[in-house]
């Protein structure tokens, strides 16, 4: 298939790209680079520079393509409540927009980015597909929002489409295809990189006192060669006439933050610094997803995510990075 990958420059696309040309999809990777990087994007696909947003370019882009996957967005939960309209812009107009040209180009089959922000708070755990939906901050609102476009547009327009739910994710590409850091990481994994490998003096765990095996939180990371994983079987899924469909991906259990330094510690061999605080308004205790529905469906089975494997290939991104002296 010849297949659009907007967001395909960033930290989850670009391993999807890789994935997909691997697997000898003709690949287009469209990006503006706002926080992705150019040099992720793999050799073998084409690179388009520009914003979803722009109609031409996207009709431009577009034209011939089978399938989009729709990663390009802003991710950061917390500034979305600070800044809606930034969200408003990127995550439902600019989006809206370039569905807009897909379905002039004919486009049939989009795989879009979703997130475990859908939910909110959790009545239970995993968090399964049936769970209530009832986002807590404006990001969440944004991604059901979409699900939902896409739902109808599946009933009024024909497109088919997937919305694949990721929770955490965490962990580079095995064989060192892809290095690209994050800018300015704000997520637990690549703290704990950046105080093991020196360029942060500590960190802070926030809340010892949950009713968790160490008292820490416990959150699903999901490795990203495994998402990549989904997408492929995402697209092949409705290619093969699967219905439209949305999956939560996770691997059913959770880690604690303690598991992880612990595991950054034995992988890098360094000590990470850290200082035990209180805990963070809005954080909840623990958060994992059942990946039963995607196994049944997609045949989805991560391999990728155990803890140690997930803090291996970041740590091994850092040292390509030239971060670990
Ligand atoms: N990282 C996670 O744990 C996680 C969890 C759930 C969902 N998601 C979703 O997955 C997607 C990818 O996340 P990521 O972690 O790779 O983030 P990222 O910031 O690394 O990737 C987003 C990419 O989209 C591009 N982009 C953003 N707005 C654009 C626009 N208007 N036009 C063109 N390109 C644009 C950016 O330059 C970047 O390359 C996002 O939609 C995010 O909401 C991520």
């Amino acid at each position: 298939m010849r297949i659009c990958v907007a967001g395909g420059a960033g930290y989850i696309g670009s391993h999807v790209s890789h994935a997909l040309v691997n697997a000898g999809h003709e690949v287009v990777v469209f990006d503006n680079l706002s926080t992705g990087l150019r040099t992720s994007v793999p050799e073998k696909a084409t690179f388009v520079h520009g914003d979803v947003s722009d109609p031409l370019l996207s009709r431009k882009t577009l034209k011939g393509c089978d399938a989009i996957v729709y990663l390009a967005a802003s991710k950061d939960a917390g500034a979305s409540m600070l800044d809606p309209i930034r969200y408003t812009r990127n995550n439902l107009q600019a989006t809206m927009s370039f569905f807009d040209a897909a379905n002039d180009c004919g486009v049939k089959y989009v795989v879009f980015s979703s997130s475990a922000a859908v939910f909110g708070e959790s009545q239970y755990l995993p968090l399964d597909e049936d769970h209530p939906k009832d986002p807590t901050n404006y990001y969440g609102y944004t991604k059901l929002e979409i699900e939902r476009v896409l739902a109808w547009y599946d009933k009024l327009l024909g497109i088919k489409s997937a919305s694949l739910r990721y929770f955490n994710a965490a962990g580079y590409d095995p064989d060192g295809k892809v290095t690209g850091l994050e800018r300015n990481p704000a997520n637990l994994i690549p703290v704990v990189m950046e105080v093991a490998c020196g360029v942060r003096k500590g960190m802070q765990v926030f809340g010892t006192d949950w009713n968790t095996k160490d008292g820490t939180c416990l959150r699903d990371y999901i490795h990203v060669t495994d998402l990549a994983d989904a997408h492929l079987r995402a697209l092949d899924h409705l290619e093969k006439g699967g219905a439209t469909f949305a999956v939560n991906l996770g691997t059913g259990s959770g880690q604690s933050v303690l598991d992880v330094i612990h595991a950054a510690e034995k992988i890098s061999g360094r000590k990470v610094n850290y200082q035990a605080v209180g805990r963070r308004a809005g954080d909840p205790e623990a958060l994992w997803a059942s990946g039963e529905k995607a196994k049944q469906l997609l045949g989805w089975v991560p391999k990728h995510s155990s803890i140690e494997s997930i803090v291996e290939t970041t740590w091994n991104a850092y040292k390509a990075n030239g971060l670990v002296k």
